[in-house]
């Protein structure tokens, strides 16, 4: 799982800049983020900076009785999945190194059962000194990660390896080696969810009962599976899934243009329930009603189909999945779908029954020659249902990694 919360302990480097920067990065991908500002960092910048970023209190002082009563130390050192010490001065390096513990941030270091992970910043001179080349061995020997210094010109007019690691690239790094174990890391899944609004004229549209609920939870799931997910979302009104880049698109032509510009990716799940039909002229201005007896007739145009744009692009994701919410021969339209709109997998529903906004569903997956049924489950076990198909999927397509071991 990638961290969704992180320690961040900022010590005394100029460098100590760059963490506001981090912070904020960090909470753009939902990470909650406590901090320690030793005393070094405080010269740098101050705690109100920090926690106006973090949203939470900045802790510094080890013997401080209101920190204690609201958090231990050891607390505050294992609540976090991750500890993240950016910029590690050469002097905290030292420290850890030597499993000294004479304030917040060493105590954290020592007392934790959670990853470390360390990006140092000090002019090139400390940093190629023998002393912090033998800490440095030290804490990779402990288990600690070491962000690897960047060169360039220091702070101090001088030109060398020992710039912090820009925060940007932490924050890959801290992603990436969550994400390798999980089956669908590197892949880059589009999922389309909710209902588009048709308009007719600036306060009307033609709309239907979907709520969004399936297509965020399988965004939800893809996500957790470690994929990056882009999620073209219509007109819903639950909240964003952890994970995931949301795209808000209310009409099917905006859906339409925000899938494309999200080309290339691994799969494409269309579970949104775009419109069949538009308005063919919208009117400029509300329309009226002329008395009782008064008609109104709309001609109504089909819409771009999505998934038939999807399944027969020639940058077709390897994984194609359509929906099919019937109300009546769900078996024989959903056949047919899978094969007018190019898809590898229909998810067939019969919405008969109250689907459309319900936490719960029962659906059956069509491939070529199969259908799998399933009992009806929450919204959320179906996605993640259907993401470990997904997962087989892709498993099943990956090259089958060579024997390195030697016959004897
Ligand atoms: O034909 P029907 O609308 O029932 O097809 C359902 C499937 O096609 C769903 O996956 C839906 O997201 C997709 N679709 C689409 N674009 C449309 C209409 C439907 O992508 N204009």
């Amino acid at each position: 799982m990638q961290p969704r919360s992180l320690l961040l302990i900022i010590s005394g480097s100029i460098a100590a800049y760059k963490s506001l920067e981090l912070i904020r990065l960090l909470r753009a991908r939902s990470v909650s983020v406590t901090t320690i500002l030793t005393r070094g960092g405080a010269e740098f910048i101050t705690p109100l900076a920090v926690s106006s970023l973090t949203g939470t209190k900045t802790y510094s002082d080890l013997f401080s009785l209101t920190d204690e009563v609201e958090m231990g130390h050891i607390e505050l050192s294992r609540s976090a999945d991750m500890i993240l010490v950016a910029p590690a001065s050469a002097n905290i390096i030292a420290q850890m190194a030597q499993g000294a513990c004479g304030d917040l941030a060493t105590t954290a270091l020592l007392a934790t059962n959670k990853p470390v992970v360390i990006a140092p910043a000090m002019n090139h001179k400390m940093w190629e000194h023998p002393a912090t080349k033998r800490n440095i061995a030290q804490l990779r020997a402990d288990g600690i990660t070491i962000l690897e210094p960047t060169e360039g010109d220091m702070a101090c007019g001088e030109f060398g390896i020992g710039r912090m690691m820009e925060p940007e690239e932490v924050v890959e790094h801290l992603f990436a080696g969550q994400h390798a174990h999980l089956p669908l890391a590197g892949k880059h899944a589009i999922v389309t969810s909710g209902p588009t609004h048709e308009p007719v004229d600036p306060v009307r549209y033609l709309g239907n009962k979907s709520s969004g609920k399936q297509g965020h939870a399988i965004a939800a799931a893809l996500a957790a599976a470690g994929a990056r997910v882009s999620l073209i979302c219509g007109n819903v009104t639950l909240p964003t899934p952890e994970g995931v880049t949301l795209i808000r698109a209310t009409t099917s032509e905006s859906m339409y243009e925000a899938v494309h510009a999200c080309l290339p990716a691994d799969m494409f799940v269309g579970a949104a329930a775009v419109a069949d039909w538009r308005a063919s002229h919208i009117a400029p201005h509300k329309i009226k009603k002329h008395g009782a007896r008064s008609k109104l007739t709309l001609e109504l145009l089909p819409t771009k189909d999505i998934l038939a744009s999807i399944g027969l692009h020639k940058q077709r994701p390897a994984l194609v999945i359509g929906f099919a919410a019937e109300t009546e021969n769900l078996e024989k339209h959903a056949a047919h779908k899978r094969e007018t709109k190019g898809a590898d997998w229909i998810i067939g529903n019969n919405v008969a029954d109250d689907v459309f906004g319900a936490d719960s569903n029962e659906i059956i997956i069509f491939r070529e020659g199969s259908a799998e049924s399933f009992p009806r489950l929450s919204k959320t076990a179906v996605a993640e249902a259907i993401v470990s198909r997904i997962a087989e999927f892709f498993e099943s397509q990956a090259p089958k990694k060579k024997s390195t071991r030697k016959k004897a």
